[in-house]
C-alpha cells in the first residue's frame, strides 16, 4: 500500500517540548484540525536547550504510528522550521507563575515573536495561518504581525478560544444544559483579567440567555470567574493550563480552516476599528468562520455596560502595544 495521494499540509508547533505541545501535537496528528483524510508534515520548533526533549516528543509521536503523519522534523532554527509552513501554532513562550500577570511575560517573551514573525515573513507559504498561544497572546500576535509586513495582518490570530470555551462551560453548568445549546456567546478584548465574557446576544436553545440567568450572578461571579480562570488553574494545578489550551488551539485552527457553519466563536485578530477599538490592536470579537477566513460579526448594538468593559481592554492593549513597540 502506498502513502495517501493528498498533498500534506506543513504544520509548525513551537515550544514543542512543552506542556501544551504534548497534547496539541497528537490532536493535530490525529486529524482533529485539518480533517481525517488530510496528511500532515509536522515540524517541532524548540530552543537548542530543549532540543533533546523535543527529540523525545518526536520519538513518541513516531511511536504512535498515526496514519496521517507524513513526516516529523525537529528544528531549532525558525527560518528553516517555517519554510513552506501552511499553519503555525506559536506556543513556545514562558508561562506565568503564581502572582504574575500575563502582561508581565511581555519582557521575557516579546522578542521571540519578533524573530518568529520575521522568519514566517521570509519562509512561510502564501496561505499561512498563524495562531499565537504564548502569552501575552494578543500583544505577541501584534508583535509577530508587525514583524511580517508581507503577510496579511488577518493571518495572525491570538488565542481567546480557551476563554470562549470556559465561558460556554460555566454557562452550561449553571443552566444545566449541554454547551451545544448555547449560541452567540463572545469574550471581548484581551486574553487577560480585563476580558469581557458577554451574554448580551447569547441564546440557550434559541431563547435569549440573559432572561435565564440572575444579573448579580452574571456580573459578580460569571464575568470575573471566566476572566480569572487561568490564574485559578495555576493556583490549583500548580502549572498553567495545558490540555484545555491545546484543545482550544485545535478548535480555533479547525474552525478557521473548515468554518463554523454560521456559529459565532471568539477570535482575536487585528481590529479594523469596529466597536471603538483602535485599528491594529489584536482584539477578541465575535466571528463566523467561512472556511479559510473569519468574518467578524459587525454592527452589533453595544450598551454602556458593554462599552465600558470593551474600553478597559482597549486601554490595556494600547499600553501593552506601547511596551511592545519599544522592543523593536
Ligand atoms: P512550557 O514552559 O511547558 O513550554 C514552553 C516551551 O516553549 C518550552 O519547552 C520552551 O523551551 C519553549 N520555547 C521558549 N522559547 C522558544 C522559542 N523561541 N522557540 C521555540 N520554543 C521556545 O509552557 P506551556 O505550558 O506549554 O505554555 C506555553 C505558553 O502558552 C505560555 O506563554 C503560556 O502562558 C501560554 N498559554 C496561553 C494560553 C491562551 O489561552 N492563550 C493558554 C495556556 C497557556
Ligand atoms: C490560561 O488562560 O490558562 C493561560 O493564559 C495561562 C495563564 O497564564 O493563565
Amino acid at each position: 500500500m502506498t502513502k495517501s495521494p493528498v498533498q500534506p499540509v506543513n504544520v509548525v508547533v513551537t515550544g514543542a517540548a512543552g506542556n501544551i505541545a504534548y497534547s496539541l501535537l497528537w490532536r493535530v496528528a490525529s486529524g482533529d484540525v485539518f480533517g481525517k483524510d488530510q496528511p500532515v508534515n509536522l515540524t517541532l520548533l524548540e530552543i537548542p536547550a530543549a532540543g533533546r526533549a523535543a527529540e523525545g516528543t518526536a520519538m513518541e509521536l513516531a511511536d504512535s504510528a498515526l496514519p496521517l503523519v507524513n513526516t516529523i522534523t525537529v528544528a531549532d532554527n525558525a527560518a528553516k522550521a517555517f519554510e513552506g509552513a501552511n499553519a503555525a501554532f506559536l506556543v513556545g513562550a514562558k508561562p506565568r507563575g503564581k502572582g504574575e500577570s500575563r502582561a508581565d511575560m511581555l519582557a521575557a517573551n516579546g522578542k521571540i515573536f519578533i524573530e518568529q514573525g520575521k522568519a514566517l515573513n521570509d519562509a512561510a507559504a502564501q496561505d499561512v495561518r498563524v495562531l499565537v498561544v504564548g502569552n501575552p497572546a494578543n500583544t505577541n500576535a501584534y508583535i509577530a504581525s508587525k514583524s511580517a509586513p508581507d503577510i496579511p495582518g488577518d493571518r495572525f490570530n491570538a488565542m481567546m478560544r480557551l476563554d470562549h470555551n470556559r465561558a460556554l462551560s460555566m454557562l452550561a453548568q449553571h443552566l444545566d444544559v449541554p454547551s451545544t445549546a448555547l449560541e452567540r456567546v463572545v469574550v471581548w478584548g484581551n486574553h487577560a483579567d480585563t476580558q469581557f465574557p458577554d451574554i448580551s446576544y447569547a441564546t440557550v436553545n434559541g431563547e435569549p440567555l440573559a432572561n435565564e440567568v440572575d444579573r448579580d450572578w452574571y456580573v459578580d461571579e460569571f464575568i470575573p470567574r471566566v476572566a480569572k480562570r487561568g490564574g485559578e488553574i495555576i493556583e490549583v494545578r500548580g502549572k498553567s493550563s495545558a490540555a484545555s489550551a491545546a484543545s482550544a488551539a485545535v478548535d480555533h485552527m479547525r474552525d478557521w480552516v473548515q468554518g463554523t457553519d454560521g456559529r459565532w466563536v471568539t477570535v482575536a485578530q487585528a481590529s479594523t476599528s469596529e466597536y471603538g477599538v483602535d485599528a491594529g490592536l489584536v482584539f477578541g470579537v465575535p466571528a463566523v468562520g467561512t472556511g479559510g477566513t473569519w468574518e467578524p460579526v459587525a454592527g452589533l448594538e453595544v450598551s454602556d455596560f458593554q462599552r465600558e468593559r470593551i474600553q478597559a481592554n482597549v486601554d490595556a492593549l494600547k499600553h501593552e502595544a506601547e511596551v511592545a513597540d519599544a522592543l523593536f
